[in-house]
């Protein structure tokens, strides 16, 4: 029941004013002076100054000071003083920058990826900020789309714990408290999907894909009580999501029973004019409303022509109050009522911005985030006999590394890759070439300067050769959208140069995506994917080099062997003619001529410095009930205590459709000392063991089930059962 002084106040307010609460302006409409980057393009809407008065929130990050001054300004105005709602993208950090998504996916590590949404949270909220636009949870399968870098991966399962976690992390029991942050979940729905990776492109799914892989992240997400959720640039069906009626009112709200707010993307209402489903703005509020579309971000449809059609009878004024009511409702689920600055606090920000504790959990998280894909024993480093270490490329000293969407995060407080082994051999024991950093591809840029030949001889007297290579962090995130997926030449030239040196060569890829790293691969002797780490990287990557911290990251994204084969990913559907087990002469199967049909890493690969073996797969079924518990005997052989990911895949052998040939249904991080074995096991359950039919039910169906268990998506354990 909605609580009787929101209802008083909707029934006072005009349908003007209703509008109005409905509309989402960057903050320079309210404070001139103010000046924020937009996300997205900017028109001028010709709003009035009443229109301005009574919007309902606020898109941007500012500082504490501006905020409260923008809310006092707006409340001493608005006649219901109904306070402003500040909404901005905090993604993987504040101020103390966390991996990307995509790369914190990796990690398996949902109690830590959690406390890093709580951090950020924290470090938000003293700027007065009261939602953020975060996580996404869209599945991601094209790593030439850009903002792959802002999911957790290609995994529904994985998708969806990561996804609750980081609701957790933001909302924790109660938005009032402090330090909170109300989440929204975006972009609804399968905005990854897009044709040809190319950004804002078309989706077309069936509803039976869409169920199977792209929805679950979201629903996951209201089911953890998000409070907002935001609609994707992209059609569904033939309908943009924002004005998408099956999507926001059926599914979102009938099935899943959302009683948050939704919230368009930047300007995506307008955009449907564009999309050729509305002639007009007016056409478009028309179709936002019934739709169910609740706040219009910076496009001004509803405010402008809400009213109009409600006067004139073709939209029933009780969806505008609706929608207002849920606005409403969030302003006092954050207690915006009794204190509309909420933890607004500009020393404060100064006390817990990067501080100790939260650099600690970065490097924590960047250290398990960081996969290392190859190693031919070179790794770990050892500092004795006065190691010399020589580092080559454009992020040998660079700090951008914090990726996309690093909310207020400074390049200046990250840890470069050259200052954090610093720290640990001194500045006399590292040599840096070939520097120059990367610029952004829309810059025009193509290629840093080739110094291979000065590098190689700058680095001649060192032990190892670290060469630390990929692509610039604005290459990546919202309409960074690439066809060509390989490292620039000169890069590629370098690591080759490099290892004439005949001295081992450890590459680190930094990138917001899945590279073509195979030409590469050859010329080194170790390679780490670094992503973009954040803040702590240069530490948590000297901590992975000497073996402080043992790697224990995993790929939540499969790397292709080229860009030809995108889309790749581990829960492919069989076709009738399947290709594995046949000869490399055969056909008329399906596959490539010229490539594998398998990524050059799979989903879920990492390596390890211990050394893990995997046996005495055991499954046992419930009689009494439909489920089984399947249990394996993981042994570290080793001598270096280390984190496992242990990794639970099934297989619904024969269906009424076609089911994926694994699908991952948990996963277990096990820290195992030198020498030690452990029994691990997971129970399945029923539900476990349901899919989609093509009438849209969840549904189990009696018979046989493969289990297995492992260490990625590909080196698995594998047993039969029958569930009846
Ligand atoms: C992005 C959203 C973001 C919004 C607000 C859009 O361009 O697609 O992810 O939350 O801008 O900044």
């Amino acid at each position: 029941m909605a609580k009787q002084f929101i209802l008083d106040l909707i029934k006072a307010m005009t349908l003007e004013e209703k509008a109005a609460q409905l509309t989402q302006l960057s903050p320079n409409y309210f404070d001139e002076k103010t000046s924020v980057t937009l996300t997205g393009p900017y028109r001028n809407f010709d709003l009035t100054k009443e229109m301005i008065e009574n919007a309902g929130s606020v898109l941007g990050c500012v500082d504490a000071q501006t905020y409260c001054k923008i809310q006092d300004a707006y409340l001493k105005k608005n006649r219901h003083h109904i306070p402003l709602l500040f909404m901005a993208d905090i993604i993987h950090g504040m101020k103390t920058i966390f991996p990307i998504p995509l790369a914190i996916g990796g990690s398996f590590d949902l109690k830590l990826c959690e406390e890093s949404a709580q951090i950020a949270a924290k470090e938000a909220s003293v700027t007065g900020l009261h939602v953020t636009f975060s996580p996404m949870a869209d599945l991601v399968r094209d790593p030439r789309w850009g903002r792959v870098m802002e999911s957790p991966g290609e995994d529904p399962y994985l998708n969806s714990e990561m996804t609750r976690a980081m609701v957790r992390g933001y909302q924790g029991k109660d938005l009032k408290e402090s330090g909170r942050l109300a989440a929204c979940v975006k972009h609804f729905a399968a905005y990854g999907a897009g044709d040809g990776g190319r950004e804002y492109n078309t989706v077309d799914l069936s509803r039976g894909m869409l169920k199977e892989y792209y929805l679950p992240a979201y629903r996951a997400a209201v089911e953890e009580d998000v409070a907002l959720i935001m609609t994707s640039f992209n059609t569904i069906e033939r309908v943009p999501s924002t004005g998408n009626p099956w999507l926001l009112r059926e599914v979102l709200r009938k099935e899943w029973g959302f009683r948050g707010v939704t919230i368009s993307d930047f300007n995506s209402l307008d955009e449907i004019i564009n999309h050729s489903i509305a002639a007009d703005s007016k056409e478009a509020a028309k179709k936002g409303i019934v739709s169910g579309l609740d706040i219009e971000m910076m496009s001004a449809c509803y405010v402008t022509c809400l009213p109009e059609l409600v006067r004139t009878g073709e939209i029933k004024e009780e969806w505008v109050d609706e929608a207002v009511l849920r606005i409403l409702e969030l302003k006092d689920r954050l207690g915006l009522f009794e204190n509309p600055y909420k933890d607004a606090d500009q020393s404060g920000a100064e006390r817990i911005w990067l501080c100790e504790k939260h650099r600690k959990a970065a490097r924590k998280l960047a250290g398990e985030s960081a996969v290392l894909l190859k190693n031919n024993s070179v790794l770990p480093l050892s500092k004795a006999n006065n190691l010399k270490i020589g580092i080559a490329g454009p992020f040998a000293e660079s700090k951008q590394v914090l990726g996309g969407w690093a909310g207020q995060g400074e390049n200046k407080d990250a840890i470069s890759l050259a200052d954090g082994i610093r720290a640990v051999l001194g500045n006399e024991n590292v040599v840096t070439a070939m520097t120059q950093e990367l610029q952004e591809r829309l810059t025009g840029f193509l290629d840093v300067k080739d110094e291979t030949k000065e590098a190689v001889k700058a680095l001649k007297d060192c032990d190892v050769i670290l060469a630390a290579v990929g692509e610039h962090p604005g290459d990546s995130g919202e309409a960074a959208s690439k066809t060509y997926l390989r490292l620039s030449k000169n890069q590629e030239k370098l690591i080759h140069e490099l290892k004439e040196l005949s001295k081992p060569v450890i590459v680190i890829v930094f990138a917001g995506r899945p590279m073509e790293i195979e030409p590469i691969l050859e010329d080194c002797d170790a390679l780490i994917y670094g992503w973009f780490l954040g803040t702590e990287m240069g530490n948590a990557l000297t901590d992975l080099l000497f073996g402080k911290v043992n790697p224990s990251g995993r790929l939540s994204i499969s790397i292709p062997h080229t860009v030809g084969q995108i889309p790749v990913y581990y829960n492919y559907f069989q076709t009738g003619r399947p290709y594995q087990g046949m000869s490399p002469q055969e056909r008329f199967a399906s596959r490539y001529i010229d490539c594998e049909n398998s990524p050059l890493y799979p989903f879920g690969y990492g390596l390890s410095y211990s050394n893990f073996i995997y046996s005495n797969l055991n499954v046992c079924t419930d009689s009494k009930k439909r489920g089984a518990t399947a249990s394996v005997l993981v042994k570290n052989d080793s001598d270096t205590d280390g984190t496992v990911v242990v990794q639970l895949y099934i297989r619904d052998i024969t269906a009424s459709v076609v089911r994926p040939v694994k699908e991952l249904k948990g996963f277990q991080r096990i820290w195992l000392t030198a020498g030690e074995q452990k029994e691990i096991s997971f129970e399945i359950t029923e539900e476990m063991l349901k899919y989609y039919n093509n009438k849209e039910e969840f549904i189990f169906e009696a018979g046989e089930f493969e289990i297995m268990i492992g260490d990625n998506s590909e080196q698995l354990l594998k047993e039969k059962i029958t569930i009846l």
